[in-house]
């Protein structure tokens, strides 16, 4: 609830929106999802959120790249829906337990993408 009112002043205040998140059944999260919800409030109230920037840190326990389609898709078209332009994205897969994220160039590529907004 705390969430549900900080989230859209955050977003109207924002340059960049870097949304982080696993994979979850080839989705977003239903916890994250629902604060994702939460920006709608803002465009069916007419806010101008246009202009921000975007980007997309995700990771998965599948090798395949399309396993993160079910995440990726959603934040490009929300992206393009706001006229938010998508300043980058991490996609990592193969990580599962704790630690495999170190096994993976996932926290460098999400330190380049930090430094490069
Ligand atoms: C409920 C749940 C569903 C998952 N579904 C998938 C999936 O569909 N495909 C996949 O490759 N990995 C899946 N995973 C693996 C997670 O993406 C991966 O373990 C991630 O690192 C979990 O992050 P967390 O520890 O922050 O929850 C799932 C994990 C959980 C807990």
């Amino acid at each position: 609830m705390m969430i549900s009112t900080r989230l859209p002043p955050a977003i109207l205040e924002a340059d960049v929106i870097v949304f982080t998140t696993p994979v979850y059944w080839y989705s977003i999260p239903a916890q994250i999802k629902g604060v994702i919800d939460r920006i709608f409030s803002l465009v069916v109230g007419g806010k101008d959120i246009a202009g921000k920037e975007c980007a997309l840190i995700t990771c998965c326990e599948e090798e395949d790249m399309t396993v993160m389609d079910g995440v990726r898709i959603p934040i490009e078209r929300m992206a393009a829906l706001n006229k938010w332009k998508m300043a980058g994205e991490v996609l990592i897969p193969g990580v599962l337990n704790v630690g495999d994220i170190d096994k993976t160039e996932g926290c460098k590529k999400a330190a380049d993408l930090a430094n490069s907004i």
